[in-house]
C-alpha cells in the first residue's frame, strides 16, 4: 500500500539544486504508488523557536500562531519525511533549522517514521558534509522510532540547475522509488 511522503524543501531558490533533488525523490516515490506532498518552506511564515518550553508543559502546543501549525499536523500524520536542504556553512540552512527547532513541540508525537536527508552543496565530496550528516542523525535520534531511510548529496553544485546530470539525481529518484 502507498505511504504518505512529506518533503520539506528549504532551498531559498525555487529551482535550487536541493529542490530539484527533492523533486526527483518525489517523482520516484510517486512512480512507486506513494502519496507525496512537497512543502516549500520559503513560501511559509515560520518564526524561530522562542525557547519558552511552554509546549513541554502543555502537551505539545506551541504558543506561536504561524504556518508551523499546519506543518505540525502534516509531520505527525506522515509515514515518511524528507528533509531537503542546501548546505550552508557545513550544515542545514536557516529555513530548515528553524523548522527543526520548532519540532521540539512535537516531542513524542513525532514518531514511527522513516526520514531521508537530501542536500546540495558546492563541496566535492562527503568529507565536507559530515557535520550535516551528524546533525541529521542526531536530530532524528531525538524522537521515538524515527529510522534513517537514506541520504543523498548533490556534490559540486552551486548555481541553479548545476545538479542536472549529477549522479545524485538518479540516486534521489531510486531512493524515492524504494522509500518506506
Ligand atoms: C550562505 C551560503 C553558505 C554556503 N555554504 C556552503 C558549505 O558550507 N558547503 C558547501 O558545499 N556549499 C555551500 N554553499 C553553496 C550551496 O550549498 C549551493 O549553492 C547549493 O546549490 C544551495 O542549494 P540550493 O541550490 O538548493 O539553493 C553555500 C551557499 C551559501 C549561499
Amino acid at each position: 500500500m502507498g505511504k504518505k511522503i512529506l518533503a520539506l524543501s528549504a532551498s531559498a531558490r525555487k529551482n535550487g539544486n536541493s529542490s530539484m533533488l527533492c523533486d526527483e525523490f518525489l517523482r520516484g516515490a510517486k512512480d512507486a504508488g506513494h502519496e507525496t506532498e512537497k512543502i516549500f518552506l520559503c513560501d511559509k511564515k515560520i518564526n524561530g523557536c522562542l525557547g519558552c518550553f511552554t509546549c513541554q508543559k502543555n502537551g505539545g502546543e506551541c504558543i506561536q500562531n504561524d504556518d508551523m501549525s499546519g506543518l505540525y499536523e502534516k509531520m505527525r500524520a506522515t509515514d515518511v519525511v524528507v528533509f531537503a536542504s542546501p548546505v550552508y556553512f557545513y550544515s542545514f540552512n536557516a529555513q530548515m533549522k528553524t523548522v527543526l527547532d520548532r519540532t521540539i513541540a512535537l516531542h513524542e508525537t513525532f514518531c514511527d517514521k522513516t526520514a531521508y536527508l537530501i542536500a546540495a552543496g558546492q563541496a566535492p565530496e562527503e568529507k565536507y558534509m559530515t557535520t550535516m550528516i551528524d546533525g541529521f542523525r542526531k536530530y532524528i535520534g531525538c524522537f521515538p522510532n524515527i529510522r534513517e531511510g537514506g541520504i543523498v548529496f548533490g556534490y559540486g553544485v552551486s548555481d541553479v540547475g548545476d545538479v542536472k546530470g549529477n549522479p545524485a539525481m538518479e540516486q534521489a529518484y531510486e531512493m524515492g522509488k524504494n522509500a518506506g
